[in-house]
């Protein structure tokens, strides 16, 4: 009898969503900086659905996915910084803690878009709802979106450092990997409904807005 095929460390949905956010956040960064606020609307809209998304994967996707295996208590933080072997095979205990950052900062970059406005001709869709904190909102949007370039920095040399350590983790952000571990993974199915009840959900808050977005 054929053995089944192993699972990968990575599964689709996480690498269709960590290889779309490179492009998504340089985009944006790009659109703003040269005025086509609505590309930069769109791209925006795309990296809330997309985090919302992998938040809800993080619950119920597959093993190494899981907010469960990779988000890790102080002793085993500990542990790792004091240089103790780690033999898991997905994010370890300090860069799983830097995935939630992460994440926060592309949610709190996204959310606080629809609040914001520009001092010309493009307001997000709940700018109206900014008042007296308006400039407070603008002024977030940007010191975020430089913790958010930090934080990638960051990440990015860190992922080059065990990569000359020996410890090549693109590879498998890319394949997939193999898995050890052997469990099956969750359908991708499921990661695509969740993706269409996140845009949905986005798309039908946006629509409520006495300004909604114009292609809405
Ligand atoms: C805007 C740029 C980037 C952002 C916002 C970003 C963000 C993230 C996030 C959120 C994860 C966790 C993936 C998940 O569990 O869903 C991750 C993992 C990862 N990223 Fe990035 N990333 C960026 C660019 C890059 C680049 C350019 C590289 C390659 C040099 C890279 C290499 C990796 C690797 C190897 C992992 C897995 C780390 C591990 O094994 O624990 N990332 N990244
Ligand atoms: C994660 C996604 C996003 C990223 C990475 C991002 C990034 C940026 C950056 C780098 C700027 C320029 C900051 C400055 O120098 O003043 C900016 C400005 C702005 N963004 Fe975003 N943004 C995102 C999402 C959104 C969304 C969803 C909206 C609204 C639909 C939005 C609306 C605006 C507005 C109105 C400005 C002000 C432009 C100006 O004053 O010139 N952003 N954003």
């Amino acid at each position: 009898m054929q053995r089944p095929t192993p699972p990968p460390i990575w599964d689709l949905p996480v690498r269709l969503f960590h290889g779309s956010l490179l492009p998504l956040v340089v985009t944006a960064w790009v659109s703003a900086e040269e005025g086509y606020m609505d590309v930069h609307a769109w791209c925006g809209y795309t990296v809330l659905t997309l985090v919302s998304c992998r938040i809800l994967w993080g619950l119920v996707g597959s093993q190494n996915a899981r907010f469960t295996t990779f988000v890790r208590g102080p002793r085993a933080i500990i542990a790792y910084l004091r240089g103790s072997e780690w033999s898991g095979e997905g994010h370890n205990p300090v860069g799983g803690w830097s995935v939630l950052l992460m994440l926060g900062l592309l949610l709190s970059q996204g959310m606080s878009g629809l609040f914001n406005a520009d001092d010309i001709s493009f307001s997000g869709p709940l700018a109206h709802l900014a008042g007296d904190f308006a400039d407070d909102v603008h002024e977030w949007h940007e010191f975020n979106f430089n913790l958010l370039l930090a934080m990638v920095g960051v990440h990015i040399i860190a992922v080059l450092a065990y990569l000359r350590r020996g410890k090549n983790l693109i590879l498998p952000m890319v394949t997939g990997g193999i898995s050890g571990h052997g469990r099956a993974g969750t359908p991708t199915w499921l990661a695509l409904l969740l993706l269409g009840a996140c845009a949905a959900l986005l798309w039908w808050l946006l629509s409520l807005s006495p300004r909604p977005p114009p292609f809405l």
